[in-house]
């Protein structure tokens, strides 16, 4: 695997992958996936990797925190930067490029444009970080551009994000239809539930511990739905437990369609259920389908 760091490198050396392999590609030679990541790999990153490899000839990998989609006072600092290891792990999975540019390649000093995605972008993480997916759209954009993969894969974690991606791509045409080029790919849990997260580092053993009470909370609230309990109230029971096992705030607990993210209130084919938490100075999302939570685990 390389590690690059430069544009003019990048395009050359995908040029020579997509020259190099068997090809699926779009007309264009062996195929290209791209992985997008700000780094601190986990198990749920080399989950993409792997589906990657499955679907590509080649996976590029990217590794960029991205100063745009931080808002003031955010973590951007503090976000966990490990680059060797991380270029171990990547390494390991199979892939071929790490493209690990310096901020100045990706936004040089007069750098002056930013993709908004209105709609889908509004509400849940939208309202409570302004300005945070017009910095996912554009830098994804960036690295769509800089890739020019034949598909991406975005972890289903951040379902906002994918959701605001996959608008982005169509509106701009970035993808060709029929073929939809973005894969979401299942959330990674740790054994007790908790979605795997770069964050989740930030935690102490006291609050990781607290943090299973958010799936478990969400599943629990599924399975009332389900059962008749009327989602204000079933909503409102999770905000409580929450609270009282650990939790400092609740910054939202929203039923929406997964598609559109409008707000529902009532269990519809297509609901799924948004949460996001705060533990200490630790924000955690999590999202389920409704018709997928199944029994609140143990
Ligand atoms: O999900 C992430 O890690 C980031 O938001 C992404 C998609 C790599 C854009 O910086």
């Amino acid at each position: 695997m390389q590690t690059i760091t430069r544009l003019d490198m990048l395009r050359s050396e995908i040029a020579a992958l997509r020259r190099g392999g068997a090809g699926s590609g779009a007309g264009t030679g062996a195929s290209v996936a791209l992985v997008p990541t700000m780094g601190a790999l986990h198990e749920g990153h080399l989950s993409l990797i792997r589906a990657a490899r499955g679907q590509a000839d080649h996976v590029v990998a990217s590794i960029f925190v991205n100063p745009r989609q931080f808002g003031a006072g955010e973590d951007l600092d503090a976000y966990p930067r490990q680059m060797e290891r991380d270029a171990a792990l990547l390494e390991a999975e199979g892939v071929a490029l790490l493209w690990a540019p310096a901020p100045e390649e990706v936004y040089p000093a007069d750098y002056a444009t930013n993709i908004t995605v209105s709609g889908v972008s509004a509400g849940l993480c939208g309202a409570d970080r302004p300005g945070h997916f017009d910095g996912v759209a554009t830098v994804v954009c960036k690295l769509f551009n800089q890739v020019r993969p034949d598909m991406a894969l975005f972890g289903e974690k951040d379902w906002q994000q994918l959701a605001v991606i996959r608008r982005m791509a169509r509106d701009l045409d970035l993808t060709q239809p029929p073929v939809d080029a973005i894969h979401g790919i299942a959330t990674v849990r740790e054994a007790d539930d908790v979605a795997m997260s770069s964050r989740n580092a930030y935690l102490t053993p006291e609050q990781r511990q607290n943090a299973a009470t958010l799936p478990r909370a969400m599943r629990d609230a599924i399975v009332a739905i389900a059962a008749g309990t009327p989602v204000g109230e079933a909503l409102d029971t999770l905000r409580t437990t929450l609270l009282a096992n650990g939790f400092d705030s609740v910054d939202y607990a929203e039923l929406r369609d997964a598609d559109t993210l409008e707000g529902l209130d009532h269990p519809g084919g297509n609901a799924r259920l948004f949460v996001a938490a705060r533990i200490g100075g630790t924000r955690l999302i999590d999202n389920m389908a409704l018709s997928q939570a199944g029994l609140p685990r143990p």
